[in-house]
Parts: structure tokens; sequence; C-alpha cells
């Protein structure tokens, strides 16, 4: 069942990046670059929320009129900033969403990737926590709905009992206190988003935290063209915890839970929550299991010998041990990491076709960041990147060592 899903996600996959292949190059193709460009948007979330947080004032009546004085007073930064906080954080959730996609698709979430994944899982709850808790800062309608339906849900914990939301039932209770705790929550848990993901990618031989400057620079001007024409405004005016909300427009990044939350019994959206969080831990265990022992590739010319961690490519082994091996996108797009299989057998992986050719592939040629050893091998590569520090032949992007 999960190997078919896996299956009609790849060919999916594979068919979009062969379209963005034509259409950008297997160079600045953004959906070989999404963990970073992930990384990208949380620096642009984060400096485009410092200068916002200089003008954000911790108070009842004060949250809401800083940030309208923000937004219309000063549309020009303050306005356009606010905006494109908020679409990058609304990217930001999409682009994870299509990383761990991706990364589920082509299998690769086993074995020593598992670590990866689960700091992953990590990221997604760290990363709502901070959208949603961004939400209550403007303290507009919207704020009052997602203050009020967040701390319903929580109440709804053993110990709680209720004690949370009678906060917010009458104007007098919410406090200046209350604003700046929002507001250091808002501060704190981006910093751990920030710490996690540069844990999250520790076992990612070279891995790229950035990407490269042309998407950084398209994703930027992307941001701010929609942020000039649909600019974000608060919704509905100040909070007023004495009358209902009226209609509103959700965010549906960040805030799809909160009508369930008003809908469905607290224990319902909990199960939810907490059974897609331990389905997706389950992941790397369930279905398909791949080779289970390391394999010893003999690296031809030269004696250099590698051992391949059960579901690792050629190249991350060759990475990990510190050779320069050639590579550029690491997912089977522009064939630079092109080797011949001597002996033993592999996994030739998924890649695209103008990659590897059928007639390559017959001649026992292969892709080194998809193959993975299902023998032990020997491999012939470019003899240039065997030598410590020398450039190889055919490459546009060297591991350094
Ligand atoms: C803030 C959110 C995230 C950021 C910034 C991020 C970033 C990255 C980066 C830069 C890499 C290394 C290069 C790459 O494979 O793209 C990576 C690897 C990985 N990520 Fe994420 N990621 C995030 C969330 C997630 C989530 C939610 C999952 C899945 C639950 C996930 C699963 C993985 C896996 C399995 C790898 C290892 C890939 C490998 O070894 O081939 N990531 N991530
Ligand atoms: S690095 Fe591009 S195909 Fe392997």
């Amino acid at each position: 069942m999960t190997g078919s899903v896996q299956a009609a996600l790849r060919h999916a996959f594979m068919a979009a990046e062969a379209v963005f292949n034509r259409a950008f190059g297997d160079r600045l193709n953004p959906l070989y670059h999404l963990g970073a460009i992930t990384f990208f948007l949380f620096w642009v979330v984060a400096a485009s929320g410092l200068y916002l947080y200089a003008f954000f004032r911790t108070g009842v009546p004060e949250a809401y009129s800083s940030v309208e004085a923000l937004t219309h007073g000063q549309w020009w930064v303050g306005g356009i900033l606010r905006s494109v906080h908020r679409y990058a954080s609304d990217a930001m959730v999409l682009l994870m969403g299509v990383h761990m996609l991706r990364h589920y698709a082509y299998d690769r979430l086993r074995g020593f990737r598992s670590f990866s994944w689960l700091t992953g899982v990590a990221l997604i709850w760290l990363v709502y926590i901070s959208g949603i808790n961004g939400y209550m800062l403007p303290w507009d309608r919207l704020a009052q709905f997602t203050i009020v339906t967040s701390f319903q849900l929580m109440d709804s914990l053993p110990g709680l009992g209720g004690t949370l939301v009678r906060n917010f039932l009458y104007p007098e209770s919410v406090n200046d206190r209350f604003f700046s705790l929002l507001a250091f929550i808002h501060i704190g848990v981006p910093l751990l988003v920030l710490l996690l993901m540069f844990v999250h990618v520790q076992r990612v031989p070279k891995a790229a935290t950035n990407p490269p400057r042309p998407i950084a620079l398209g994703v930027s001007v992307m941001l701010l063209l929609l942020s000039i024409l649909l600019p974000v405004h608060s919704q509905g005016g100040v909070a007023d915890l004495a009358t209902e909300v009226g209609a509103l427009a959700l965010d549906w990044f960040y805030l799809p839970l909160l009508p369930l939350i008003d809908d469905w019994a607290p224990s319902a959206v909990w199960g939810l929550l907490l059974g897609g969080t331990l389905l997706l831990c389950a992941l790397p265990w369930v279905g398909r299991r791949g080779t289970q022992r390391p394999h010893q590739v003999a690296l031809h010319p030269g004696s250099k010998q590698l051992a391949v961690r059960p579901g690792e490519t050629l190249l991350e082994a060759g990475l990990r041990a510190g050779l320069a091996l050639p590579y550029d996108c690491r997912n089977g797009g522009c064939g630079v990491c092109l080797c011949h299989v001597m002996a033993g057998r592999i996994d030739h992986g998924a890649y695209q076709p103008s990659a590897l050719t059928a007639a390559m592939r017959a001649n026992g040629k292969a892709l080194m960041c998809c193959a993975v050893p299902l023998d032990d091998l020997v491999v012939e590569v470019d003899v240039a990147s065997l030598e410590p520090g020398a450039a190889p032949a055919v490459s546009r992007h060297v591991g350094r060592i």
C-alpha cells in the first residue's frame, strides 16, 4: 500500500522535475532545492519579523494600533514587510510540505535518514506553533478567534481543566503582560526552529542550506510582488472579547484546524494531531525495506575502499568519506556524477532519462547521487576526484575535503 502511494508520488515528482528542468535547467530546478529554499524563507521571515518587532507595542490597545500604524502609516516599508513576513511564512509551510512529500516519494526516510525525518516532524510542530502564535499578535478579530480557539484546545489537556480560556472571556482579563508573553514566545520558538533546522541537516553529508542565488532572488521578487499587489491587513477591527467575531478569511496554511476546534470535540482534534504525528514518525519503519547491511565499495583506479550505509547513495558515502566527487544537482537530473559500475549490483534509483540514457545504463554507467549498492561493488570514478583536493575533470560543483 505505502509502496504504491510512494510510486505514484514519485511518478508525479519525476514528471514535474522534468518540466522544471526544461524551464529552468537542472541547476536552478526549485524541486532540487526545497530544503535550502525553506532555509532561505526562514531568514526572510526572521529579517522582516525583526523590523516589525521594532515597531510592535505589547499592550492591549497598542498591539492593534501599532500594527495598523505599521501597515498604513508606513505602508511602503512596514506594510510591505508585514505582507512579506506573512507570505514567506506561508511559503515556508508549503515548501516544507513539498520537501517532506518528496523525501517520502523517493523513500529517503529510512535508516540513517530517519534522524532527519524525525527532526523534520518536530520542525512541523515548531513551525506551526510559531505561525499560530504570530496570528495572535495583531489583536484583531482573527487574533481573537485564534487565541480563543487554540486556548480552548489546550484547556482540554489533563491538568488545565478550563483555566486558560477563562482569561479570554472578559476584555478586562487580557493585560499587557499577556502580550509580552505572546511576543516572547514569538521570538523564542523561531529560535528553536533555527536550532532544530541545523540539527536536522547534521546527518546529510554536505547539505546545502542556501539555494542558488537566482532562486533566492526569484523567491524574493515573488514575495515582494505579492506583498505589493495583495497587501496583508488586519481583519474586522480591534479584538473585542465581549462580542462574537464575524466572518473571517482564514490562512489555510497555518489555521486550517481552527474551524475544526470550533466544531469538533477537543479530544477528536487532539486525536487527529497526535495520530497524524505518530503516523509520520512511524513512516520510516513502514513498508518497503531495502538492503539491511552496509556494503563495501572498491573505488577504481586505486585502492580506496568506501563503506556505504544501508540505503545510502554512492555520492553520499563518498562525500561523507571526504572524497571530492563530482556532483551538481544531487537528484538525478544533471548527469555530472556519472560513474562506471564494474562489478556488483546496484539499485539505480529514480533519475531523469536525460541524465542517464538506456544505452549508458546498459554499458554499466550509473549516477552516484541515485545509485544504492545491493552488493559489495567495484566502481570506476573520475581519477582526479579520488585525489584529495583535486578538481575532477567533469564538474560544476565539487565536494570539498
Ligand atoms: C523548517 C523546515 C525544514 C527545513 C528548513 C529543512 C531543510 C532541509 C535541508 C536543507 C536538507 C538537506 C538537503 C535536502 O535534502 O534538501 C534536508 C534534508 C532532509 N529533510 Fe528537511 N527540512 C525541513 C523540514 C522537514 C520535514 C518536515 C521533513 C519530514 C518530516 C524533512 C525531512 C528531511 C529528510 C528525510 C532529509 C534527509 C534527506 C537525505 O538524507 O537525503 N524535512 N532538510
Ligand atoms: S549530481 Fe546531478 S545527476 Fe547526480
